[in-house]
């Protein structure tokens, strides 16, 4: 399976979710919209809405009101991304500059606010957008909390299981879900098939950072950003609480991760160390657990073609090179 297989798929829906986010993001600022259109242009994976869109598929059929919430996730997934790239300084996004590589953080900054903004003004024009919205507004608390509490623990170094957990909840997972549930929601789910399409996207959104976190470690050019960034930014990810776990030297690489500002050659010493230590193979567990656990929630939903593609993106999340 590749994704291109899925777009073919959804079609017209596809093809209007593009046509959205699009005239969604007209500005008459000159600078603002040639910014805008070049990042359409170079536009990664889209998996948010790809999931939403197959979810209501899957529950029923899509809308206009389906198409606004598939592409309100994708704007504000680029608008985390933005600022995500001015907290962990980052120069590459995408096989390109990042933004704000290219223009500076106080552009990437505003430039994030502004998709941010149209994606809450096409939540705004469907007919749930009260209840709607509410999901919206709890992601992006938990965005902002994920990434703080994520700055908090890479000052400190003392990153465990329940907080790695929480950060990749807040940070990732929980935007898959309200892509999950808009989506349920728009197609007038049951409350039993809600329920199921809002655990499939969280628990497939829990894998996709974990497989993000381990690309960090194994990943090459394909990604298009960075790799071993991570470390350097002092994030203690799943791959390095696993090889923890086993060698006996927690101390040893939690004061390690403490002082990479000042000793950059750490950096390759923990790299070989979570490589050594069965860190990848202990975060790959966990993936196929909550793999299993997305793939799970799917069952009480009745076969069908959109079904199958969700089981499919899962299967992917755990192959992907990119
Ligand atoms: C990157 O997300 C940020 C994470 C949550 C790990 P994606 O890997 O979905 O980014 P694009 O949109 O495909 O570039
Ligand atoms: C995900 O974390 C960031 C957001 C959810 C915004 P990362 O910092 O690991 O994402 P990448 O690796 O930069 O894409
Ligand atoms: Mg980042
Ligand atoms: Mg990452």
């Amino acid at each position: 399976m590749n994704l291109a297989e899925i777009t073919e798929y959804l079609g017209s829906d596809w093809s209007g979710l593009e046509e959205l986010m699009r005239s969604g993001l007209t500005s008459g600022v000159k600078l603002l919209q040639s910014v805008n259109d070049s990042i359409l242009a170079s536009s990664g994976k889209r998996l948010r809405p790809m999931i939403s869109l197959l979810t209501a598929r899957a529950l029923g059929t899509p809308n206009i009101d389906t198409l606004r919430y598939a592409a309100a996730c994708e704007l504000l997934h680029n608008a985390t991304l933005m600022h995500d790239d001015v907290a962990d300084e980052s120069p590459e996004r995408r096989g390109r500059p990042t933004v704000s590589a290219l223009f500076g953080s106080s552009a990437a900054v505003l430039i994030g606010d502004f998709w941010l903004s149209r994606a809450v003004d096409l939540i705004l024009m469907s007919e749930d957008h009260e209840r709607v919205v509410g999901f919206f507004s709890r992601t992006l608390s938990d965005l902002a909390e994920g990434e703080m509490l994520q700055m908090e623990k890479a000052a400190s170094a003392d990153t465990d299981e329940d907080a790695y957990f929480s950060i990749i909840h807040n940070k990732t997972a929980s935007l898959f879900e309200t892509a999950g549930m808009a989506a349920a929601a728009s197609v007038g789910a049951s409350d039993e098939r809600f329920e199921a399409a809002k655990q499939f996207a969280l628990c497939f959104g829990m894998a996709f950072q974990i497989k993000d976190d381990i690309l960090d470690y194994t990943g090459d050019t394909r990604l298009g950003k960075p790799v071993g960034l991570d470390i350097r930014e002092q994030k203690i990810t799943l791959p390095l609480l696993g090889a923890m776990r086993s060698s006996g030297r927690e101390a040893e690489m939690r004061a390690k991760v403490q002082a990479v500002h000042d000793h950059p050659e750490y950096c390759r010493e923990i790299h070989s160390f979570v490589l050594e230590n069965g860190g990848v193979e202990y975060a790959s567990a966990k993936l196929d657990e909550y793999i299993g656990k997305a793939c799970g929630a799917l069952s009480v939903l009745p076969d069908s073609t959109a079904r199958r593609y969700l089981e499919e993106i899962a299967h992917y999340n755990v192959f992907r090179q990119l």
